[in-house]
């Protein structure tokens, strides 16, 4: 069984973008990176936990009319490694990319750090290095490891 015969418990659509391979149970920090909380209107459909023989289990989110900027895809690699990305138009992909890990992460994120300039309401984005296990503000130095999508700035 191919990873697209499971995928059929969640339906094809239209065009958007299909977000395969996510790690299972992680759909949801998807959505938050993406900024989609139900209120904006966006029709989305989600798989979790589907099975999968890439990587036994994972889950699967669906967007419609709406593509990813480089800035949410950056983010997306660091809870998602091995997210696949696919642009659909007219029910074809038309275009499947893999997430890269990315050097830096610029926006997106929030510094922790009251005391940063980030957050000291002047026109600087944030910026964050990528370590092998956390990101690290360029401006203050203020290390995150846990829970990146609880400093998504939405
Ligand atoms: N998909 C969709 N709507 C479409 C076309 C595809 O929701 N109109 C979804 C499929 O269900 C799958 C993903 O987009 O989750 C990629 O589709 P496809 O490349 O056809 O599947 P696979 O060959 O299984 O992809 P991969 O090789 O990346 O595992
Ligand atoms: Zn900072």
């Amino acid at each position: 069984m191919t990873d697209t015969d499971t995928e059929l418990r969640v339906n094809k659509i239209r065009s958007g973008t299909v977000i395969d391979h996510v790690t299972a149970g992680e759909a949801l920090h998807v959505l938050a990176i993406l900024g989609i909380d139900g209120t904006g209107g966006e029709t989305v459909s989600l798989g979790m936990n589907v099975p999968s023989k890439r990587l036994g289990k994972k889950d699967v989110v669906k967007v419609e009319s709406r593509e990813l900027s480089q800035g949410e895809l950056d983010v997306l690699s660091l809870i998602a490694p091995d997210a696949t990305i696919n642009i659909i138009r007219e029910y074809e992909v038309v275009e499947k990319n893999r997430v890269t890990r990315p050097a830096e992460v610029v926006g997106i994120l929030q510094c922790p750090n009251r005391e940063c300039i980030t957050n000291a309401g002047e026109p600087v984005d944030t910026d964050f290095s990528v370590l092998d296990d956390g990101v690290r503000c360029e401006y203050c130095e203020t290390i995150i490891r846990d829970d990146l999508t609880a400093h998504i700035d939405v």
